[in-house]
């Protein structure tokens, strides 16, 4: 009798513990959902053909055709770029844009338009395109981690 309820009791222990892990697994799996990197293919081609447009008429003026910046505007592609914005998020970014970018046309871009010119300046600094648009919204964009080079190259 004694016995029995001892197999019981560590049953249920055991059971316990799989279920805790099982949602830790869950638990993991979705962080890591969540979180992207840039090399993992956060934009269309599309959008980053509209972006490209966008870039033209608003930004190229200062910052380059090639992106690569002038004597004041800071470059938007190449090592400079890409290791002052490391480990920073698209959302950093977006908000950079927004809150100064034009500086002669303060307010001009919606959040629709900034992400359309982000996803050019990701296209042009070779990181993949995917299969779904970046959006816009900041909650999800905050999620988007920069990455200067491939945490896992193929
Ligand atoms: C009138 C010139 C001008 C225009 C137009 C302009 N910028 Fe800038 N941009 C600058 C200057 C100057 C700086 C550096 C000084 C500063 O931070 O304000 C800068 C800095 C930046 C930075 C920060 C770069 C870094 O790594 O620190 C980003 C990002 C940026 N611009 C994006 C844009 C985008 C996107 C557009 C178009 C929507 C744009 N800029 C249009 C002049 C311009």
């Amino acid at each position: 009798m004694k016995v029995k309820k001892i197999k019981v009791a560590t049953a249920t222990i055991l059971i316990g513990l799989v279920m805790i892990g099982a949602s830790q697994a869950a638990l993991r799996a979705q962080q890591t959902d969540k979180a992207l990197s840039v090399w993992e293919g956060v934009y269309t081609k599309e959008q980053a053909k509209r972006g490209e447009g966008l870039y033209v008429q608003n930004c190229s003026a200062c910052h380059g055709p090639d992106l690569a910046g002038n004597d004041e505007a800071a470059p938007l592609a190449g090592p400079v770029f890409l290791s002052s914005w490391d480990g920073l998020s698209v959302g950093d970014l977006a908000n950079r844009v927004r809150v100064s970018m034009p500086p002669n046309n303060l307010g001009k871009l919606s959040r629709q338009q900034i992400v359309d010119i982000l996803s050019y300046v990701l296209s042009f600094n070779n990181f993949p395109a995917g299969k779904s648009e970046l959006d816009p919204k900041p909650e999800l964009l905050k999620q988007v981690r920069v990455e200067a080079t491939n945490p896992k190259p193929k």
